[in-house]
């Protein structure tokens, strides 16, 4: 029950801190001086990493206290929804204790109201690279955001038209665009990814691209295979003939620091639960493309943006929850990437997931280096150690005599906690025959994962080998 008190401030957070260097990262050998396609740097602050202290991270979560008898929890299951930083938490309930209304009212309350739903628009323009907050639509989740665009998109497709759609995606970026196409007789064209490399065939996009395509849907990072994909070469190709372009975005914006701009593309998606915020998805649509649309409202709702395009009262709670999760990325610049606290939102931003990225690829090379020559592991996903730029840190894997689900159990009697199935990568799981044998088991690591708990994972899959 509400004890009239805001949760304990983990804020650390506002404190200045003395980054030690713990980790040393060597930007050559893991291939991170090669940028991932559709990626922003501060060039000058590639090396800053190196004072990454993750103690003074997990800090600023307080889910990584949690233990249960005794046995502490160790999140790997972050690609499915990551632990929610402390200022999130506070801020999401500072909003429904102080500032509960709607919109648009002449009280100070609604003012409130207001004030959150500019900032939080602001800052995911900041985060995505996006020139104004005019282009960024909130709503439940990516996928219904997804449903909601493809309605508007698909409203003068005709038959004969074509879309193509990838091999690789989570279906919420190729369900709700193989139902438009079916509603308006259009013609889906495949992009194959290569079981080898888990890398799309680009050398295929000439063939499948043509005058009479309509839209181009990928993914940037994969949510089973973890490989971060050229949508900067596959969304070139679509505007070449005039496409919508539509990059899903969910599983690389908790690792990378995106650029909408770099990208160029039409539509991008990303979910605040992926990046340490609250339920919520978000749209950025580029200002060309959303004044062409007949945007599906009710009539009284304003022509202005946000409204034009976000039917019904949003969750003013999760837009300030949002932008705090954007705050905690800032942050993380001002501590560990060198930028100072004054400067620009968007450049403590990409000096923070720089800093981030560079951490995350020590956890990639030690689980490599622990994963290698346990019996009957099998990884789908590229498990190049000097390829680390390529990839986000998801590793999708079976071992040859153990069911996922068996897997997931045992870490979960660790208390590690990890996913089976296939995640809604529909297309990638049938391709590879994994649908009917429970899929492969999923663990991501995090910008709050440490050493030990990789150590700790790789020990458990290693006694469960054969
Ligand atoms: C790559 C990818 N796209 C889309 C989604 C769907 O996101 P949401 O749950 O916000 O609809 C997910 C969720 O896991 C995902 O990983």
């Amino acid at each position: 029950m509400w004890n009239g008190q805001f949760p304990r401030t983990v804020l650390a957070l506002a404190r200045p801190v003395n980054a030690v260097s713990k980790c040393c990262v060597d930007f050559d050998n893991y291939g991170l001086n090669a940028r991932p396609p559709g990626t922003t740097r501060l060039k000058e602050h590639a090396m800053i990493a190196k004072g990454w202290d993750i103690e003074v991270v997990r800090a600023a979560f307080p889910a990584l206290r949690l233990a249960d008898e005794g046995i502490p929890r160790v999140y790997l299951d972050a690609p499915g929804g990551s632990q929610v930083a402390a200022r999130v938490i506070e801020r999401m309930s500072e909003v429904m204790l102080k500032s509960c209304a709607n919109e648009g009212g002449a009280f100070r309350t609604s003012h409130e109201s207001d004030r959150i739903m500019g900032d939080a628009h602001t800052a995911v323009a900041a985060l995505l690279g996006a020139t104004s907050p005019d282009e960024i639509v909130f709503g439940l989740n990516s996928t219904s955001l997804i449903f909601y665009f493809s309605r508007m998109i698909a409203h003068d497709w005709r038959a004969g038209d074509e879309i193509v759609l990838t091999r690789m995606d989570h279906d919420g970026n190729v369900g709700p665009w193989v139902i438009a196409a079916e509603e308006r007789g259009v013609t889906i064209r495949w992009l194959d990814f290569d079981p080898e490399t888990f890398e799309y065939r680009y050398e295929a996009l000439d063939g499948l691209i043509n005058s009479r395509t309509r839209l181009v849907a990928c993914n940037h990072a994969s949510n089973i295979f973890g490989t971060v994909n050229d949508v900067c070469r596959i969304v070139a190709a679509a505007k070449a003939v005039g496409a919508v372009t539509m990059v899903d975005a969910v599983q690389s914006t908790p690792h990378l620091p995106l650029d909408v701009a770099l990208i160029g593309c039409d539509l991008l998606a990303c979910s605040a639960y992926k990046f340490f915020g609250p339920h919520a998805g978000m749209m950025f649509v580029t200002a060309g493309l959303r004044d062409r649309l007949k945007p599906l409202k009710v009539r009284p709702a304003s022509w202005a943006m946000p409204f034009r395009l976000s039917p019904g009262t949003p969750s003013f709670e999760a837009q300030a929850g949002t932008q705090a999760a954007i705050e905690h990325i800032a942050w993380l610049g001002e501590c560990f990437g060198g930028v100072s606290a004054l400067a620009p939102l968007r450049e403590r931003i990409v000096a923070g997931l720089e800093a981030a990225t560079a951490y995350e690829a020590t956890l990639m090379d030690r689980f490599l280096t622990g994963i290698v020559g346990v019996p009957g592991f099998e990884l789908y996903g590229t498990g190049s150690r000097n390829r680390l730029n390529a990839r986000v840190p998801t590793f999708s894997f079976r071992l040859a005599k153990r069911s996922p689900q068996e897997i997931v159990q045992a870490l979960a009697e660790r208390n590690i906690f990890g996913w089976a199935g296939d995640f809604y990568a529909y297309e990638a799981s049938g391709r590879l025959g994994l649908r009917d044998k429970g899929g492969v088991v999923r663990l991501g690591l995090s910008h709050y994962t440490n050493l030990q708990e990789v150590d700790l994972a790789v020990e458990a899959i290693a006694r469960l080998g054969d």
